[in-house]
């Protein structure tokens, strides 16, 4: 602890000795405290304080460039940024200029399409008063006066900051400060810092602000090879890395909350009163399209080792002694990430949704025998050594195509309450409840801060308000009514407020260069053991099981459910058997889900759960037809044993594609099958089971009983558009599939929905009741399903087949006209030997 502690003190020492330096330059932005609405004349500025810092006077100009400026952020988000600043800033001056590679005429009109059509008067921040009603005015006077330059060479920096400076001695104005914000990629950062530095400096005592954006490298080596490259000509004081999540309204009440309630949560905000900490960002959105871009990054370094380091550390820090001082702040930033311990895969759990990997391949053009491990979704374990925190796993989880977009941070309380006593819960009696602190971020339906009841009311800064909730609100899954609820205000575009912090020159808003280095600290070793390390592939989207829920072990993290065999059946190399190359992601141009037996009905359970779950709330409920024969009785054993409370069982109906004549107690039924292997270990109503009737009152499949007809007239009453969503077939070693057995070609062309068929003589039960082809091809899915070696030669003949020889393979038949066909094919059976 000795050493630990020397080491801080050491770093803060020279901290101590940066921010100071920085605290003498340029305060000139600073001295103008917001909310103050000097909108009316200009005049007003003169009751500025009179200790106002030398050259910090209202007569001077702001330069703001933007390189890139016709790119997507900056129509998305910076030119209306900075409208809005200007327009909250109405008595500062401020000349803005625009900079890209496109050439002069065609940059132009961009810049005049952007500034037209993507400025909008709608998108000002509730925050600024619109006491003057002139928005359209000032916007199409912002809009006119934006020169547009060609940057491509140091000389055309020059050509442009040589016009910044004419301009202004136009108006006979001196410069105050610029602004140039780098809206471009970082390996065009060095060149232009160079620029910047030898043709674009202000004059005298004005202040130069750079702002870049991330990413700022991919470790620790490259993140400090861009920031030396950076440092070469730009000071510390001098750059603002943004991380747009530090706009974010839910983010910026983390310290605030923090500091009004020091009193109260002062000396519960340790590790003898915390639990633990989660730090959670679900997307919902896949990276299809993004792949050339995220593939190189993945999770951890996308979300984690920027936004969501940072939100822990406004956490974990200390409150800084000087709320105004940004150096202090930043100091305290620092001084936490640097005691946050490097990550080991040991406290990591990953995954890759399932489609990742087809995508890849499409979007990179690579081979389908090459896969990728960058994770899609992550869990993350770390510690803070130090004594308020030393025991309290910080948990930072993060994911695309997850269930569902929601971010939050969570500070989970010890509860250490056991009550003897029965609570009046009529009576809002919150006592020995669940202890909870939670920051949600960006949901406009949730408030921006909840505490639980059963800790001290908290205080909250003057301009928060409490929120009208929805009915049915729910808090993580706790009633709304067992918290005190919060809004900072509705969430404003983080760019806008983070370009107003740089305007105001709060430095602590962005990512200083000793914290972007503490931070890549945590990650990089991650990064590189993970680089080896297979991530959980998981299907994504609402209700596909519990793959990716994890626990706290020892020191690490763990998935809770685990899996027999790895079943990542997308990615072939894995598997290490002989002529894998071979193998392709398609079969007779459908596509192919392949692994061991195992994974392959992994695989196709999965598939099911999905398609189930996407009828159901398009729907409302799922049908689905099973076979019988031997290998569907590995599938019904997995979603028998492993999707017994996952699956959507309720709003599930079975149907059969096929039934033999015989009784349902006969060992020959399917319907006997699927009993005793799935339907009796599940909760499903018995209204929703749908067996053939082969048993009617003449016998078993007697044509005058009509059993087919009946069938029919059922499916049709229940099937919403006489279709199935599901249907799962076997196929047999002669190509049937249910029970159209080859031969009489008549079948192929049956107009009945369901049919009588006879198999060949030699089998046990000749006698039938199938689904027709026209049934089955009405589906919205059907699955083939294909296990085991003695599939081999029916496999080959299936792949060289011409689909349009009808030869005498019904299963060549299965053509869903307006549905998908996919294979699941097991790897002996798959593989020529
Ligand atoms: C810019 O405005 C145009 C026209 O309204 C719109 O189609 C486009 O999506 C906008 N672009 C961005 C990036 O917001
Ligand atoms: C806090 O910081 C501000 C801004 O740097 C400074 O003006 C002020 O004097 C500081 N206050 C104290 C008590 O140090
Ligand atoms: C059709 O299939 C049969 C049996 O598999 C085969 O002998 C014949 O050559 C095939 N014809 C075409 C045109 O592919």
């Amino acid at each position: 602890m000795v050493t630990f502690f020397r080491k801080v003190r050491m770093r803060r020492n020279l901290l101590v000795g940066i921010g100071a330096s920085l605290l003498l330059v340029c305060l000139w932005l600073s001295i103008n405290p917001r909310g103050v609405d000097s909108s009316e004349v200009a005049g007003d500025r003169d009751a500025a304080p009179p200790a106002a810092p030398a050259g910090a006077g209202s007569d001077g100009v702001v330069n703001v460039v933007v390189v890139g400026a016709t790119g997507d952020l900056a129509k998305k988000y910076l030119w209306q940024g900075f409208f809005n600043l200007a327009y909250e800033e109405s008595a500062q001056v401020f000349h803005f200029f625009a900079g890209a590679r496109s050439p002069q005429e065609k940059g132009e009109r961009e810049m005049k399409g952007i500034l037209s059509e993507n400025v909008s008067c709608d998108r000002l921040p509730e925050s600024i008063s619109r006491k003057t009603d002139n928005c359209e005015q000032r916007k199409a006077a912002f809009g006119e006066n934006i020169p547009y330059y060609n940057l491509k060479k140091t000389e055309d920096y020059k050509t442009l900051c040589g016009d910044i400076q004419r301009k202004m001695q136009g108006v006979g104005l001196r410069e105050k400060g610029r602004i140039i914000y780098l809206s471009v990629p970082p390996f065009a950062y060095a060149d232009i810092a160079a620029s910047i530095n030898t043709e674009c400096r202000p004059l005298g005592d004005a202040c130069l602000r750079v702002v870049v954006e991330k990413p700022f490298g991919h470790d620790t080596a490259s993140a400090k090879e861009l920031s030396g490259a950076l440092k070469q000509h730009l000071k510390e004081s001098e750059i603002y890395r943004i991380d747009h999540y530090l706009g974010k309204t839910g983010v910026q009440s983390i310290l605030p909350f923090r500091v009004t309630n020091r009193e109260k949560y002062g000396e519960l905000w340790d590790q003898e009163h915390i639990e633990r900490v989660e730090i959670v960002m679900k997307e919902a959105l896949d990276v299809k399209g993004r792949i050339s871009f995220y593939d190189k990054y993945g999770v951890i370094r996308d979300v984690m080792q920027n936004h969501l380091t940072e939100i822990m550390a406004l956490v974990a820090m200390e409150i800084p002694r000087n709320l105004s001082d940004s150096a202090d702040k930043l100091e305290e930033k620092l001084a936490v990430l640097s005691q946050v311990a490097p990550a080991t895969a040991r406290q990591a759990v990953i995954g890759q949704y399932s489609g990742y990997g087809d995508e890849w391949r499409e979007e990179m053009d690579r081979g389908q025998d090459e896969s990728t491990n960058t994770p899609t979704y992550a869990a993350v374990r770390l510690s803070v050594s130090n004594p308020r925190w030393g025991a309290v796993p910080f948990v930072l989880v993060a994911g695309k195509k997850l269930d569902e977009k929601l971010v939050y941070v969570r500070i989970l309380f010890k509860n250490t309450d056991i009550c003897a006593t029965t609570p009046d819960y009529a009576n809002e009696d919150h006592a020995c409840q669940t202890k909870q602190i939670i920051f949600f971020i960006g949901s406009s339906k949730l408030p921006t801060v909840a505490v639980s009841k059963s800790l001290p009311r908290p205080a909250v800064p003057v301009a928060w308000t409490v929120p009208g909730l929805g009915e049915g609100t729910n808090i993580l899954g706790y009633p709304l009514s067992d918290f005190y609820v919060f809004s900072a205000g509705a969430e404003s575009d983080p760019y806008s407020s983070l370009i107003r912090e740089c305007y105001h020159g709060n430095q602590d808003k962005f990512i200083g260069t000793p914290d972007l280095m503490a931070s890549w600290d945590i990650w990089t070793s991650l990064l590189q053991e993970i680089t080896e390390v297979q991530p959980r592939i998981y299907l994504g989207g609402k209700g596909t099981g519990r793959w990716l829920d994890f626990k706290l072990v020892k020191t690490g993290l763990s998935f809770i459910h685990q899996v027999d065999t790895e079943w990542n059946a997308e990615r072939g190399q894995q598997f290490a058997l002989p002529s894998m190359s071979g193998i392709s992601r398609t079969f007779r141009s459908d596509r192919l889900f392949t692994g061991d037996t195992e994974e392959t009905v992994a695989l196709l359970a999965m598939h099911i759960l999905h398609s189930a779950n996407n009828a159901i709330s398009e729907r409302g409920v799922f049908h689905v037809a099973f076979p019988g024969g031997s290998t569907p009785g590995r599938l019904f054993m997995y979603l028998a044993m492993r999707m017994r409370n996952t699956f959507p069982w309720t709003d599930t109906h079975i149907w059969f594609t096929d039934e033999r004549c015989v009784t349902v107690t006969s060992p020959e039924s399917n319907f006997n099958l699927i009993y005793t292997k799935l339907l009796r270990y599940v909760s499903i109503l018995y209204t929703n089971i749908h067996p053939m009737p082969v048993q009617l009152a003449k016998g078993l499949c007697h044509p005058d009983d009509n059993g087919a007809g009946i069938y029919s007239a059922e499916m049709g009453r229940l099937l919403p558009d006489s279709r199935f969503d599901y249907i799962v077939l076997g196929v047999g070693n002669d190509g049937h599939i249910a029970s159209l057995f080859p031969n009489p070609i008549s079948l192929y062309n049956d107009k009945h929905l369901v049919v009588l068929t006879e198999g060949s003589a030699q089998m046990e039960v000749r006698h039938r009741m199938s689904l027709s082809f026209l049934m089955i091809n009405k589906a919205r899915n059907v699955a083939i399903h294909v296990l085991g070696e003695k599939k081999q030669s029916l496999v080959e003949t299936l792949r060289h087949t011409h689909h349009n020889n009808r030869s005498k393979l019904p299963v060549l038949e299965v053509d869903p006209s307006n549905g998908e066909l996919t294979w699941f094919i097991d790897h002996s059976a798959l593989l020529s030997v």
